[in-house]
């Protein structure tokens, strides 16, 4: 079949209306990019035939997860670390960044890594990620390959900014950068693929879910494999709390040879903007904030307690293994549609910038890979510790760089405290890892700085 047939036969012949009036050169990148799409399951998903999760429905069926919480986290915790640290130490684990996304609600231009968010350093999110996993490195004596996820918006920039920054201070061999997926973007009420050129159809990122075909398509997997990685430690870049292959929760994973492990924090209030980490006919899953109904979001145990207590952090442990068994029905993940506004060409081929959604954007989570793991496991941690993403502009409610920089003061502050050092109130803190990495480490630092000074004292 001819490609205008072919386009023809799924109502999106439009696509070809200014092929005529393009370069030799543009005209073959722009079919390249049609034969990239897969018009079949674009078609089946613009016209509700894909069989769609009806997430209302699941929701009526969930049930809190089965999670390993507070007294039962703290009976486990010496024998998870002695784990997660043996395996760290030997070269098992490794390190997934994504960071395809756009900094669209934080009003950011540039990928959100480049973000500057160190309180008092101004280091950027990539750099306070970079910065931990090389006190990670130093801690353990081991070498941990780190593998960022880019997207094609922002896939370049990432690239120079690692480059112009000596790789935040990684060496070569342990940095990867690898570009996820794209799916192209549909009228909302048409169905019909929109266009951001004359030579260009208008793509989004596929979602993080994107990861495992990327991970496999880029040759990650294969790497991680010859590495001797057997498991992989997954964070976004929007959370520089998040701890980088924190032995805990590694050595929890471990122990219960879960295939996919997710830290999750207690919710705030119930419509808090976060994934719900729920149990379903068995199977632990996710339902995404905006898929959850308000009364199953707000109803509450017999404590008073929100029911969906668990919050999704977007911090994960995977089996590389799980991973690779589950390239090809990664293929099958739901796809999740946000209504978005996109600027697009009008028939008469001038660009039309809309203020309000009008369009449909394709994304898969990698959280529903979830329901496919034989074992998964859930455990528990302190916000506080761990959770402080950065989405939305200064001025906003929550989830702002003025809250993420609050939150990252007050941590360093009560470890400088628990050690014993008194700060006046409004004194700010921001402790750099490669001095220390957690509370235990700034007691040790503490200690050992007050006996170089009672040394020289009595000397
Ligand atoms: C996400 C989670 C939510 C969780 C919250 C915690 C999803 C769908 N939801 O919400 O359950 O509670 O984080 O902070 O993920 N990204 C890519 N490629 C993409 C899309 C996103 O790499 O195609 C990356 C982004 O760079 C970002 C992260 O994934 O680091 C989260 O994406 P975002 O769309 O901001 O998710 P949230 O709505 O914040």
């Amino acid at each position: 079949m001819s490609a205008l047939a072919t386009l023809a036969s799924f109502q999106q012949d439009h696509l070809l209306q200014f092929a005529a009036q393009l370069e030799r050169d543009e005209l073959a990148a722009f079919e390249q990019q049609l034969a990239d799409i897969d018009f079949e399951l674009l078609h089946r998903l613009t016209k509700d035939e894909e069989a769609t999760v009806d997430w209302a429905a699941l929701a009526t069926r969930a049930e809190p997860p089965i999670a390993v919480r507070g007294a039962e986290v703290d009976k486990n915790r010496d024998r998870a670390i002695e784990v997660g640290e043996a395996a760290i130490r030997s070269g098992r684990v490794g390190m997934i960044l994504v960071a395809g996304g756009q900094g669209t609600r934080l009003g950011f231009d540039q990928p959100k890594g480049l973000f500057p968010i160190g309180p008092l350093s101004d280091r950027t999110l990539f750099q306070m990620h970079c910065d931990r996993l090389l006190a990670v490195m130093q801690r353990y004596g081991v070498a941990i390959p780190l593998y960022v996820m880019t997207s094609p918006a922002t896939d370049q920039e990432t690239r120079e900014y690692f480059s112009k920054n000596d790789r935040c201070g990684l060496d070569e061999d342990l940095l990867t950068i690898f570009c996820q997926g794209s799916m192209p973007a549909v009228d909302a009420e048409s169905g019909k693929v929109l266009m951001a050129s004359k030579s260009e159809i208008a793509l989004s990122p596929d979602g993080h879910g994107g990861l495992v075909a990327a991970l496999h398509k880029r040759g990650c997997l294969n790497d991680a494999r010859a590495r001797g990685i057997e498991h992989f430690y997954y964070v976004q870049v929007d959370n520089p709390m998040a701890r980088i292959c924190e032995p805990e929760l590694i050595g929890f994973h471990i122990l219960s040879e879960s295939q996919m492990t997710t830290q999750v924090v207690k919710k705030r209030f119930a419509k808090e903007k976060v994934g719900n980490v729920v149990q379903i006919d068995g199977k632990t899953q996710i339902i995404e904030y905006s898929d959850l109904p308000d009364e199953i979001a707000e109803a509450t145990d017999s404590q008073g307690e929100l029911k969906f207590w668990a919050g999704n952090i977007a911090i994960h442990v995977f089996q590389r293994e799980f991973l690779e068994s589950v390239v090809d029905s990664a293929d099958g993940l739901p796809f999740h549609r946000a209504h978005k506004a996109v600027a697009h060409l009008d028939a008469s081929g001038l660009l039309v910038k809309p203020a309000g959604p009008n369009a449909i954007k394709f994304e898969r989570f990698i959280f529903d890979l979830l329901p496919l793991a034989d074992t998964a496991m859930v455990v528990e941690a302190d916000a506080a510790d761990v959770f402080a993403p950065v989405k939305n502009a200064d001025g906003a409610a929550v989830d702002t760089p003025a809250h993420t920089k609050a939150a990252i003061v007050a941590q360093h502050r009560s470890w400088l405290q628990q050690a014993g050092v008194k700060i006046p109130p409004d004194v700010q803190v921001e402790i750099h890892p490669s001095w220390a990495l957690d509370a235990t480490e700034v007691r040790a630092k503490v200690q050992s700085e007050l006996k170089i000074e009672a040394d020289t004292y009595l000397r």
